[in-house]
């Protein structure tokens, strides 16, 4: 049962105990089949830091908030030589990573059960990670004060919020079913929501937020989503509005592909010919904000996932790179380029995306094996205000990625 004082920060400790997410697994398992995290520091340096180049020894300290059972294991084993501090309300979470940590000798990570609003450190961090743990606080805006608060200069904070495109059917029905008195503590309560939003008409988009494949969502999940006591989602204003309100700087998306017409439309589509124009002129805010409202319904939106510097002049950082011509671009990890042999055509798939490439996307591509300056793009035989609009394009696709 939960404490006899009740705080907020107390149900949700107790919420968590029982209803982890995401539900623990075999991290060195998944580590070994190809399981990456978002931002990871191996693998993500440059998209973490563009400005820094090849300079990975800078990261010494690496902070994770609500890092429940498995994320704070994750990056220490991926990185060995860099040190974590991993925060998380539940017992439960802190306990089950401790056994870990003992278990496999981990002596560059220390683990702390306490709510992040309440954790100090003597030390700043270089990278802060907040993915999906400020929609649990009664202000968000206080999770972005403390990783200000604890973040060095020079640092960054890797962010994911849950997005309000996907979330804001599901935080309807769950203000809705909790202002009823329906709880997570009492399984026919469980039973009976359960129900209520299983009975909701087939295109009821709560429902079809219930809906996995052909089957509903097991109970668990349909806790974690329709019943936790304290929940907010965000759309692009929001999220801007928080930024603002924080004294950060936002640095870029780890998937532009969620946000750009550029990698979700058709530019010469003959059915609605302008539409790309019409929302390209769009300020960026309302273009991203726009971008998701039509795409929302794609199920594997459910956040936003960004970086925020203190330093303006990380702001929008890539635009500025694209007019340094000493930049370097090369091709985001995890993507796989397919040539098809029957058509010719060619494809860029990654694990939720999967876009056919223009004849000269694809012969710029095919020149990103290693990672290539800006400048020396433009001796290739293309048009170079073709280069300009290919790049930007696989840009806004995620396909590439540029640094300094
Ligand atoms: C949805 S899970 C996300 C876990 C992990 N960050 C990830 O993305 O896989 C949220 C985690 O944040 C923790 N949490 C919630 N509120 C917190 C707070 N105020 N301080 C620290 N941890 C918190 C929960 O216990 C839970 O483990």
């Amino acid at each position: 049962m939960p404490p006899f004082f009740i705080t907020m920060s107390n149900i949700l400790e107790h919420f968590f105990d029982i209803y982890p997410s995401p539900f623990p697994f075999d991290v060195k398992d998944r580590i070994s089949k190809g399981y990456r995290e978002p931002f990871d520091i191996a693998d993500e340096y440059n998209l973490i830091f563009p400005d820094k180049g090849s300079k990975k020894n800078s990261v010494e300290n690496v902070l994770i908030f609500g890092c429940g059972h498995t994320e704070a294991l994750f990056h220490a084993l991926r990185n060995p030589t860099i040190n974590f501090v991993g925060v998380d309300i539940s017992k439960k979470a802190i306990n089950s990573a401790n056994k870990f940590i003992n278990e496999n000798n981990l002596n560059n990570i220390e683990i702390e059960n306490v709510s992040l609003i309440d954790f100090n450190s003597n030390v700043n961090f270089d990278i802060i990670y907040a993915n999906n743990v400020f929609q649990y606080l009664e202000d968000p805006i206080e999770g972005f004060h403390k990783s200000y608060s604890l973040l060095n200069e020079s640092g960054a904070v890797v962010c994911s919020l849950p997005s309000s495109y996907y979330f804001s059917e599901i935080d309807i029905i769950r203000k809705g079913l909790i202002n009823l008195g329906y709880s997570y503590l009492d399984e026919d309560n469980i039973n009976e929501a359960f129900n209520i939003v299983s009975g909701l008409g087939g295109i009821h988009p709560a429902r079809i937020r219930m809906v996995d494949g052909d089957k509903f969502i097991d109970k668990k999940d349909f806790v974690s989503r329709f019943l936790v006591p304290i929940f907010s989602c965000f759309s692009i204003s929001d999220i801007f509005s928080l930024i603002n309100n924080s004294n950060f700087y936002f640095q870029s998306w780890y998937s532009n592909s969620l946000y750009y017409p550029s990698a979700l439309l058709r530019k010469e589509s003959t059915k609605h010919s302008s539409l790309y124009n019409r929302i390209n002129q769009l300020p960026d805010n309302q273009k991203w904000d726009f971008v998701c409202e039509i795409f929302k319904s794609s199920n594997d939106r459910y956040s936003h996932t960004f970086t925020l510097r203190k330093d303006k002049d990380h702001e929008f950082i890539s635009n500025t790179l694209l007019k340094n011509n000493n930049s370097f671009v090369c091709l985001r990890n995890n993507l796989a380029i397919k040539k098809i042999p029957e058509s010719q055509e060619t494809f860029v798939i990654s694990s939720n995306y999967k876009r056919k490439l223009t004849d000269n996307e694809t012969l710029l591509v095919n020149q990103f094996e290693k990672p290539i300056k800006l400048k020396d793009i433009y001796k290739l035989k293309i048009d170079s205000e073709d280069i300009d609009n290919v790049i930007i394009s696989l840009l806004e696709s995620s396909i590439i990625n540029i640094y300094s």
